[in-house]
């Protein structure tokens, strides 16, 4: 798979209030922030803070009501083919009545990719995810662990430089998480990719990252950007005995909880 370097990534003063008049809600508030060439970016903050809403506008999908959203000088008004999504929940976002393969190309058929090109990135990514037997099956006939790979897969077979990545680890049990974390981090550096990761969970957020964007307060805004200096060869156990991964949680923990959401 090639994946070719983006430019920086700008979110600049956005804001976004869903509903108008009496029953409008502002759920991010100036939110500015940057994500350079194949770094990881994770965006943690509570549930219902805003983190899927900023990641929508990070995409194109959604119009922020205030700000922008831009790549290099380019603005994100609209999704673009340097940015792939994995969203939050797979059991939304797979068809059950397409095979696994079929899920994997379909996006690429709105991009204009030949069907032959398709299956060959299809398999590719598949293959990528430890998926490369599971093309003919039914989403319906892999674990939930499997299932959240084939998102990413599809995610990865677009091949763009950016991946924005919602939750995606979401709702499997602690094992597979961390194999899917890990699988995450080694595609991350054989791809050159860039990716936005955002999560609630703050261990994981500091695990994965190069830097950390804590969102909160009411509305959410950027409490603060950390940078996450424990180097690029990250594992389950040693990095998470490491005394700057406990101060850094700890840390976020209390941004976290002395700003909450909602
Ligand atoms: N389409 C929508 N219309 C109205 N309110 C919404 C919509 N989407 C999200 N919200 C509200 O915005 C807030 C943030 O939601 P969301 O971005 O999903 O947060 P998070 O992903 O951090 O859990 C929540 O209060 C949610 O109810
Ligand atoms: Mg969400």
């Amino acid at each position: 798979m090639s994946n070719h370097t983006s430019d920086t990534l700008y979110v600049e003063g956005l804001s976004k209030t869903y509903g108008e008049g009496s029953t409008a809600h502002e759920v991010l508030s100036d939110v500015s922030l940057e994500v350079h060439p194949q770094e990881l970016v994770s965006l943690v903050g509570p549930s219902g803070a805003g983190k899927t809403t900023l990641l929508r506008c990070l995409s194109g999908l959604l119009e922020p009501t205030s700000g922008r959203v831009r790549l290099g000088d380019r603005p994100v008004s609209k999704p673009i083919e340097d940015i792939a999504v994995v969203f939050q929940d797979y059991r939304g976002s797979l068809m059950p009545w397409m095979r696994v393969a079929e899920n994997v190309t379909f996006p690429l058929q709105g991009k204009g990719v030949a069907k032959a090109e398709r299956d060959h990135r299809a398999q590719e990514a598949l293959e990528a995810v430890g998926l490369g037997d599971a093309g003919n099956k039914y989403p319906w006939q892999l674990s939930g662990g499997m299932q959240q790979r084939v998102a990413i897969a599809r995610g990865l077979a677009y091949e763009a430089p950016i991946l924005l990545m919602d939750e995606p680890f979401g709702s499997v049990d602690a094992q597979t998480r961390f194999d899917l974390e890990d699988l995450t981090l080694r595609l991350r550096r054989e791809l050159g990719i860039t990716i936005v990761l955002v999560t609630h969970d703050i261990d994981e957020a500091v695990y994965m990252a190069d830097r950390v964007v804590v969102l909160g307060g009411r509305p959410t805004r950027v409490l603060e950007t950390i940078d996450v200096g424990l180097g690029d060869d990250r594992d389950q156990i040693g990095t998470k005995e490491n005394h700057l991964f406990a101060e850094l949680r700890s840390h976020v923990l209390n941004q976290v909880r002395h700003n909450p959401a909602i």
